[in-house]
């Protein structure tokens, strides 16, 4: 088995009273272990549902999801909501943290909820925040963190469980260039060392750190790019030492 992730023919249809949304119609792709792979499309072309779907936050219409050979969609509410917290770490464009925990209980908590110890939970989120290179930051809060340092904390608290695949949806949208530099070469860093990836980004050099572009148009795969042969360590980071947001 080298695909990690699989969709077939995922449709998701938004109905609210008399408003009907066909956000997905159809979207097929499989995704291999240990790649990173860049989602890219024009706002409203379902990007975000894609994720959502993936994560279980949200059930499909119709088609399939694949984790590892384990068909995902089907699950109940609570058994989404364990594959979520074990398997799927999920970065969003907004940090999403909690705002009352300090950095260390952030990215403690979710370990703690999958089943460690307070012991493990503990050892995990260090290793992580100096990996990140916020180790000092671990008592902070994260509203005295810059947006840079509060999307490392988040990576942190996604990778805590050692998921099987990391979403991260406009994961650098809210960093300026320098930022976005330094999120993007940790996590080329950490899919360097396997952890496979999808990323979602409307920025085409954030996208040139992926092995493959999936370009999506109105619900479905439109075309796919390979970037080029997937570079060692050091290739990819010359290629984000030449990042510039747009
Ligand atoms: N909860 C919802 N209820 C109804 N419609 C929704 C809902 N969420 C998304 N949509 C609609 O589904 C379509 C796809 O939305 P989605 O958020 O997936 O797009 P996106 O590709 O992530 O866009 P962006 O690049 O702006 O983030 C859009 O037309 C959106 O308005
Ligand atoms: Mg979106």
């Amino acid at each position: 088995m080298n695909e990690m992730l699989i969709l077939r023919e995922l449709c998701k249809t938004y109905q609210s009273n008399s408003t009907r949304v066909n956000a997905l119609r159809g979207i097929s792709m499989a995704v291999d272990s240990g790649e990173l792979v860049a989602v890219m499309g024009p706002s409203g072309c379902g990007k975000s549902t894609m994720l959502n779907l993936i994560a279980g936050l949200d059930t499909p219409t119709d088609g399939e999801i694949y984790l590892a050979d384990k068909r995902i969609d089907i699950l109940n509410e609570t058994e989404r909501a364990i594959v979520r917290r074990r398997h799927i770490g999920v970065v969003f464009q907004a940090f999403n943290l909690i705002g009352n925990l300090t950095v260390a209980d952030n990215v403690e908590l979710p370990a703690l909820i999958a089943g460690f110890s307070s012991k493990q939970a503990r050892a995990r989120r260090e290793k992580l925040l100096e990996q990140l290179g916020i180790a000092d930051k671990a008592r902070a809060v994260p509203a005295n963190l810059s947006g840079g340092e509060q999307q490392r904390v988040a990576i942190a608290r996604a990778l805590v469980n050692t998921p099987q695949v990391l979403l991260a949806d406009e994961p650098t949208g809210n960093l300026d260039t320098e930022n976005s530099r330094e999120v993007m070469t940790l996590l080329s860093q950490y899919n360097v060392e396997g952890q496979t990836i999808v990323i979602v980004t409307h920025n085409h050099v954030v996208a040139s750190c992926a092995s493959r572009i999936i370009h999506i148009r109105d619900g479905l795969v439109a075309n796919e790019t390979r970037v080029d042969v997937k570079g060692d360590h050091k290739s990819v980071l010359s290629r984000l030492i030449s990042l510039e947001v747009q």
